[in-house]
């Protein structure tokens, strides 16, 4: 099927939308476990830089599996191709001269790699959100600790499915020892001269 598609080649370009938006765009993943704070820390960051005028838009586990991936389960194959439909939009944002915040637990290292594969490597700034499994389920904020242990969700990282944590991330965040506004902090630092276009 792909070979009769023909891409169209259109006038606005990626180069002409970041000088509109006077920054560059990639992507800032965060990995970690079922409650290690992704979400809660994407939130923080994507704040920080939507107040220095930086056109953001976040993917979140729990909003992407009720639209366009609510046909997939947490099969591994399944959150593989999870990984690779988040990617690729991620990809559209990026060309659409955005920075994308991703939360996903993401738990396999391999769909991490394929992400650098779908938006290249310079686009891919991998934070990891290290909390304890032990402190994840202490939180339990959505109750779904509980219920893995009940038997009633199968599949269940870090309880019944494996979590691979990354070994060489750009940013990790041990939240049991780190506030969030010093991860915060870290996370903006780093991101920004990645953001100011070269000339
Ligand atoms: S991923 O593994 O495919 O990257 P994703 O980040 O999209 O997972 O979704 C994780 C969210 O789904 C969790 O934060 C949790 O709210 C919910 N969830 C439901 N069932 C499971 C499960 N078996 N394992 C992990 N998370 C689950």
């Amino acid at each position: 099927m792909e070979k009769n598609i023909i891409e169209h080649s259109y006038q606005i370009s990626l180069s002409d939308r970041k000088i509109l938006n006077n920054h560059n765009s990639f992507l800032i993943w965060f990995t970690g476990l079922s409650g290690s704070g992704k979400s809660t820390i994407a939130n923080a960051v994507e704040q920080e830089l939507f107040k220095k005028g930086i056109k953001t838009y976040t993917l979140d586990g729990d909003n992407i599996r009720r639209g366009i991936n609510k046909d997939l389960s947490f099969s591994p194959e399944d959150r593989t191709e999870n990984i690779r439909r988040i990617a690729e939009i991620a990809n559209l944002f990026i060309d659409a001269g955005i920075i994308v915040l991703a939360a996903f637990i993401s738990p396999y290292k391999k769909d991490r790699e394929n992400i650098k594969n779908i938006v290249n490597d310079v686009n891919f700034v991998e934070i990891y959100i290290e909390t304890s499994v032990q402190e994840c389920e202490r939180r339990d904020v959505k109750g779904l600790y509980k219920k893995a242990r009940a038997g009633e969700i199968k599949n269940m990282t870090g309880i019944s499915a494996p979590y691979e944590a990354p070994e060489n991330p750009a940013i990790k965040i041990e939240t049991e020892k780190e506030s969030i506004e010093s991860a915060v902090k870290r996370i903006v630092d780093y991101v920004k001269p990645k953001l100011e276009i070269k000339k």
